[in-house]
């Protein structure tokens, strides 16, 4: 778990890079309506969160480095026996400063009130337009009320500066209780995907699979950081398919994309195994290209190189093997400069990881690439999907959709796979399948 203590450095950091004369705003996200009268399960803002460890709905933090009445405020629900009889134990105001540090909390329904009164000192307004229409709105009545105070001496701030670049930047870098945290998350998800393949068996639907994966995530206190994608053979060449309702076949192949969420941090985990738990000709030939390409990627995931680096690597090797099983024909390197590949490869090999499953953090600086520095985390995640009907592909590979992901730390060193506990060749996969069928 993220430390009080931590939370508090996040404010000092982010307020002195905020400097003098300036406010964050940060509200954190809405409860949600799934029907009548039922929620989605809450889940804060990242950013928010980030800030404050604060895990209730209707809240917003404010940040106002060198305030001397207090730099850091929380508005937030009070306590209400009656409703907290109905939805649970409210930290309320008190709670927002005993358990949470701010300095000053108040009731949510004040901060009209307030608000516009802690921006008038200020020259900047740091805030995350476009993400949240309704607050955008008040924000701006807000700031309109300052605009309008003028003639009676009020003083509306200049500027409005977007909190990504700052605050966005901070979260890119993991800290050693961040990457404590996503391990956990990822060792769940490892834990899953093995429970999977041992569960497994022809004629079983995808949704009993899903199941298991559950199990291991709930019996952890996590929940699924995105909606798991478990599709068996044609399924597994749908990039996000969620339905999760055919029946597994014997001789397909299973593709799962599963991660849990632990204290609002992801994890990211694909494996691909065999319904009946062995491999065929086709399908393992196909499996060791994915599999050298992803070893070639994670070993450019180094300090130095640059975040396009995985991708190449894997590109490159995914492209010899498919000119080398006949199903691309040419020359390689011709392959790669036309993007022939991208009829089977049609994503990229990763994506920043944390908080967000797609987390946060600029991929290029300044035009270039960025390069890669110790306490990133990303994922990488080639794959090769031949879906049936394939024009000019042999018949023995349609259906075949295959995907390998994990997890990896940038360190000053070697790569670190968080996620290395889930089994990846196509020896360990069928020795695990084989000892679960006896
Ligand atoms: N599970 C989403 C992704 O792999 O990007
Ligand atoms: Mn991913
Ligand atoms: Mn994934």
């Amino acid at each position: 778990m993220i430390t009080r203590k931590e939370f508090g450095r996040r404010r000092k950091q982010l307020m002195r890079m905020m400097g003098k004369d300036t406010i964050a705003i940060i509200p954190t996200a809405s409860e949600l309506l799934r029907n009548r009268d039922v929620e989605f399960p809450f889940r804060a803002d990242s950013d928010f969160y980030y800030l404050t460890g604060f895990h209730e709905p209707d809240a917003v933090a404010v940040l106002i480095p060198g305030r001397p009445h207090g730099e850091y405020l929380l508005f937030c629900r009070e306590r209400d026996p009656e409703m907290e009889t109905w939805t649970g134990k409210r930290a309320g105001t008190q709670g927002a400063v005993d358990d949470f540090d701010a300095d000053d909390a108040f009731p949510i329904g004040d901060i009209d009130e307030i608000l516009p009164g802690l921006m008038e000192c200020c020259e900047r307004v740091f805030y995350t337009m476009g993400s949240r229409p309704q607050f955008d709105q008040r924000v701006m009545e807000w700031l309109n009320r300052l605009r309008e105070g003028a003639r009676t001496g009020l003083r509306a701030p200049d500027e409005f500066v977007s909190l990504e670049h700052l605050l966005h930047d901070m979260r890119l870098y993991k800290s050693r209780s961040e990457i404590r945290v996503m391990r956990t998350a990822a060792r769940v998800a490892c834990r899953a995907h093995i429970r999977a393949m041992q569960s497994c068996r022809p004629e079983m639907s995808e949704f009993e699979v899903e199941a298991e994966l559950l199990h291991e995530f709930r019996r952890a206190g996590m929940v699924p950081a995105y909606s798991s994608i478990v599709g068996g053979g044609a399924n597994g060449c749908v990039l996000h398919y969620t339905e999760n309702n055919a029946a597994l076949q014997d001789g397909d192949l299973l593709l799962i994309d599963a991660g849990a969420e632990y204290d609002c941090y992801a994890s990211d985990v694909t494996r691909t195994f065999p319904v009946n738990g062995r491999f065929s000709a086709a399908q393992k030939a196909l499996y060791e290209v994915v599999l050298a390409a992803q070893t070639a990627a994670i070993k450019k995931v180094r300090s130095g190189n640059h975040w396009n680096a995985p991708h190449q690597a894997a590109v490159r090797v995914l492209t010899r093997g498919l000119v080398k099983l006949g199903i691309l024909k040419g020359k390689p390197a011709e392959l790669i400069r036309n993007e022939a590949y991208r009829r089977f490869y049609m994503h990229r090999t990763g994506h920043w990881l944390g908080m967000d499953v797609h987390d946060v953090g600029d991929y290029k600086v300044g035009g270039a690439w960025r390069e890669l520095e110790p306490g990133m985390v990303l994922t990488v995640e080639p794959g090769l999907y031949i879906p049936a009907g394939s024009r000019g592909v042999a018949k023995k590979w349609w259906n075949i959709g295959i995907r390998i992901e994990d997890d990896v730390l940038v360190t000053s060193d070697e790569p670190d796979v968080l996620s290395k506990a889930a089994p990846r060749t196509v020896a360990e996969i069928e020795a695990l399948m084989a000892d679960a069928t006896v």
